[in-house]
């Protein structure tokens, strides 16, 4: 991963910019999977450091969800290229008069051939069916063109936009140091392997990580894995909590870091078994988890990368403790090309 994230921030300034003249009219984001999680992640990046507002709509609900196109541009994002769901919410989009900007891991894929532009993530192929590190280079693309539009639009200073540059490429480093940490999730996932349930909770930026997290632990371990914005979950969610469920929570000091605390309270009132991921020396948050992972602090836009490294290994090795193999997932397809 911190070689993949390497590459995708040596996409030239300049193309990122072109790519970024595009949005200028207002745009949606599409994908499927994890691949619409990375729009999703994105969509709260623009509206909290951009102060604009964008969609992240599932690419299977495209087609229903979407109306106004016309002089629009859809982002639409998928590993592959060739995700027929997505292929299928841009075409629509192009015929309703939308333009189409591609964020892919596949040169020559259909989404290159269909798109008006597209940026290529710099991953190089990956094999296992569950996205991992195509998806930290989605984050890190998507990171990189908002910054890029925030600029373009006045949002960001030059002095912002750089000193959120130079955060993002402190990343691959950071990732390494994440990855150095495996034996401690791998301790842990020896703890959890026998559930049968399991929350991620998240607010803010950090419901697209959780959702991610979620989706890792059920393609690949086949636990029952449910990724939900921890403020809703007191709305439904939280009947399913007895003692001993495991609540997963994405709880970085960011501006969400008050509510979440009291999210976790209201589980833990309940019994939950609560495995916080949080920056480092949060002593409050150590002192009302059973567990925790730390990651270390870092702006805020960039928790979403680093969170995601600790909740993949989470599921890689729940899933080898099971005995299954991580990389062929059971009804899953890489690229599913059937809509
Ligand atoms: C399949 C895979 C998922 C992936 C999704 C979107 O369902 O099993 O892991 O996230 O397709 O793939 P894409 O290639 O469009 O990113």
């Amino acid at each position: 991963q911190p070689l993949a994230i390497k590459e995708t921030l040596k996409i030239p300034q300049s193309f990122i910019d072109r790519c970024a003249s595009l949005l200028d009219n207002g745009f949606y984001m599409t994908g499927s999977g994890t691949s619409y999680h990375a729009c999703l992640s994105a969509s709260y990046a623009v509206s909290r450091r951009l102060g604009m507002d964008t969609r992240a709509v599932l690419s299977s609900e495209f087609v229903d969800a979407v109306a106004d196109l016309e002089g629009k541009t859809v982002v639409a994002v998928s590993q592959s290229g060739e995700t027929a769901d997505t292929l299928g919410a841009i075409k629509h989009a192009k015929s309703k008069g939308a333009k189409i900007l591609g964020i892919t891991n596949t040169l020559g894929s259909s989404l290159t051939r269909l798109s008006d532009a597209y940026l290529c993530t710099q991953s190089g192929p990956e094999i296992g069916v569950a996205a991992t590190k195509t998806f930290i280079t989605q984050l890190t693309a998507l990171d990189m063109l908002a910054l890029r539009l925030g600029l373009r639009r006045g949002a960001l200073s030059e002095s912002a936009y750089a000193s959120d540059m130079s955060a993002l490429r402190k990343l691959p480093k950071l990732v390494a140091h994440q990855l150095e940490g495996a034996d401690r999730v791998k301790t842990l996932s020896m703890r959890y392997a026998g559930r049968k349930d399991a929350f991620f909770l998240g607010r803010g930026i950090n419901v697209a990580t959780a959702m991610e997290g979620a989706l890792k632990l059920k393609e690949i371990s086949y636990i029952h894995a449910e990724g939900y914005a921890a403020g809703e979950s007191k709305h439904g969610p939280i009947s399913l909590v007895e003692p001993g469920f495991l609540c997963v929570f994405i709880a970085p000091k960011d501006s969400t870091r008050g509510k979440i605390i009291g999210n976790v309270m209201e589980m833990k009132a309940r019994g939950a078994y609560i495995l916080s991921l949080i920056t480092q020396g949060d002593r409050e948050l150590e002192d009302v988890s059973d567990d925790y992972v730390e990651v270390p602090e870092v702006e805020e836009g960039i928790y979403p990368m680093l969170c995601t490294v600790p909740l993949q290994l989470f599921a890689y090795y729940i899933a080898t403790i099971r005995g299954l193999d991580p990389d062929k997932p059971r009804n899953l397809a890489k690229s599913v090309t059937v809509l």
